[in-house]
């Protein structure tokens, strides 16, 4: 992984590097990214992609330390994390289905959490993070591989209301390009972090191809991994059974929030997984609002990856899903260049995957 940082040029590279431990894969190198820690700068390019947009005028906020800019005061500007206002933001779900998301990976479990989604057939939205994409290209492909709607969560996560409209820029598409060098593909859909997002960031995501998500149900999931004082994990598995005894009543579906960061998360999530799909037809955010999960129309998406019962969906909806791929002029990932790709952690996920089942038997033992 190091080694393809160092030589990847800003001109396309043409190498096939043998890795050990992995998957060789084809992809592109094509880009010098931004260096870890830095915050990211746009290429010239991408902000002639704004030039001409309508951007609302709205201040940059100030940070409030690691809590992110006031939540309090009036709200002029559709500002999500103030007042709730969800613009032209996807939030939920139509009545019957359930939007599956997992934020801030790719990590060193993001292969347990395949694994497990894998045996269910289930596909989820997966937001990731720039620099963890940079740093698990082979967990990325697998993911998309796999079938999974892959999405933006930003190059640093970042409070995107802080940030310069330069900056914003840069932190989508250096993360668009990232994804697209592994993958083939550019997401359409973005999370801004903490949900921290008003018509500005709106503005510009739309400028540049994305729809923004933000959430309805929260597990907290990130609590248990920051070890939060008097959080329970119970807390976790009383939601889902709750909200899955509300799929027959309530007038909508949901779209939930966890984290495929630390191993507890991830047992959360595989632990609860079968609540919610016993109630709702589980699926991901592309395919219960209907977008298109990448902007490619002319690409072949792994198998099952759009793929929706339309037993449960609306007809509208099930259509505008699969209308994703034309189908002519089909075509594979990118074949400019080819190198190897993988994970610079990949027997750490070995590992981790082989501990889960003792780690989710003791934790059983600890939190009963
Ligand atoms: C491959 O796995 C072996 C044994 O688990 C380990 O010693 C080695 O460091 C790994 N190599 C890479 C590139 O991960
Ligand atoms: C820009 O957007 C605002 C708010 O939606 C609207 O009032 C205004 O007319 C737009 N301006 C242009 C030039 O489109
Ligand atoms: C749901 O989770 C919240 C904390 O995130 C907790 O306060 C609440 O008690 C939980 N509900 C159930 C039914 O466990
Ligand atoms: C919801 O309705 C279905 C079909 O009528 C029923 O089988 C199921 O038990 C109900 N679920 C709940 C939580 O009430
Ligand atoms: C697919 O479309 C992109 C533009 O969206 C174009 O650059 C690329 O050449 C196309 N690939 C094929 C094989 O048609
Ligand atoms: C595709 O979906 C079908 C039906 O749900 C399932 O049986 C099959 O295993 C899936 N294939 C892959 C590659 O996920
Ligand atoms: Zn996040």
């Amino acid at each position: 992984m190091r080694l393809i940082a160092s030589i990847a040029t800003a001109f396309t590279l043409i190498s096939v590097i043998q890795a050990q431990n992995s998957t060789t894969v084809a992809t592109t190198t094509t880009s010098t990214y931004p260096a870890d820690g830095a915050k990211p700068v746009p290429k010239p390019e991408w902000m002639e992609l704004i030039k001409n947009a309508n951007i609302t005028n709205a201040p940059i906020l100030k940070s409030n330390g690691d809590d992110g800019p006031s939540t309090s005061g009036t709200d002029n500007y559709c500002d999500w994390a103030k007042s709730g206002c969800m613009g032209s933001s996807i939030g939920d779900c139509p009545k019957g289905q359930w939007g599956l998301t997992y934020d801030d990976g790719p990590s060193d479990v993001s292969p347990t959490l395949y694994d497990f989604l894998k045996t269910t057939n289930q596909k989820a939205t997966l937001f990731m993070i720039g620099s963890n994409v940079r740093k698990y290209p082979a967990t990325v492909k697998r993911a998309f591989d796999e079938g999974h709607e892959i999405a933006i969560h930003t190059w640093t996560h970042s409070y995107m209301t802080t940030l310069t409209n330069e900056q914003i820029v840069a932190e989508l598409k250096w993360t668009e390009l990232a994804i697209k060098e592994i993958t083939g593909v550019s997401p359409r859909l973005f999370r801004p972090p903490y949900g921290d997002i008003d018509d500005r960031v709106r503005d510009i995501g739309t400028a540049l191809g994305f729809t923004s998500v933000i959430w309805d149900h929260d597990t907290n999931d990130w609590m248990l991994a920051e070890k939060v004082p008097g959080f329970k994990s119970e807390w976790i598995d009383g939601n889902f059974t709750e909200w899955a005894g509300e799929a027959n009543t309530s007038s909508t579906g949901g779209l939930s929030l966890e984290h495929d960061i630390m191993l507890v998360t991830v047992q959360a999530a595989i632990k609860n997984l079968p609540i919610l799909q016993a109630a709702y037809k589980v699926v991901t955010v592309g395919q219960c609002a209907g977008v298109p999960s990448y902007k490619e129309t002319n690409v072949t998406l792994p198998v099952n990856a759009s793929a929706v019962s339309s037993s449960i969906l609306p007809a509208a909806t099930s259509s505008s899903a699969a209308a994703v791929i034309p189908a002519a002029a089909p075509t594979t990932a990118p074949s400019s260049a080819v190198a190897a790709i993988s994970d610079a952690n990949a027997g750490t996920a070995l590992r981790v995957s082989v501990i889960l089942p003792i780690a989710m038997f003791i934790s059983t033992l600890i939190f009963a």
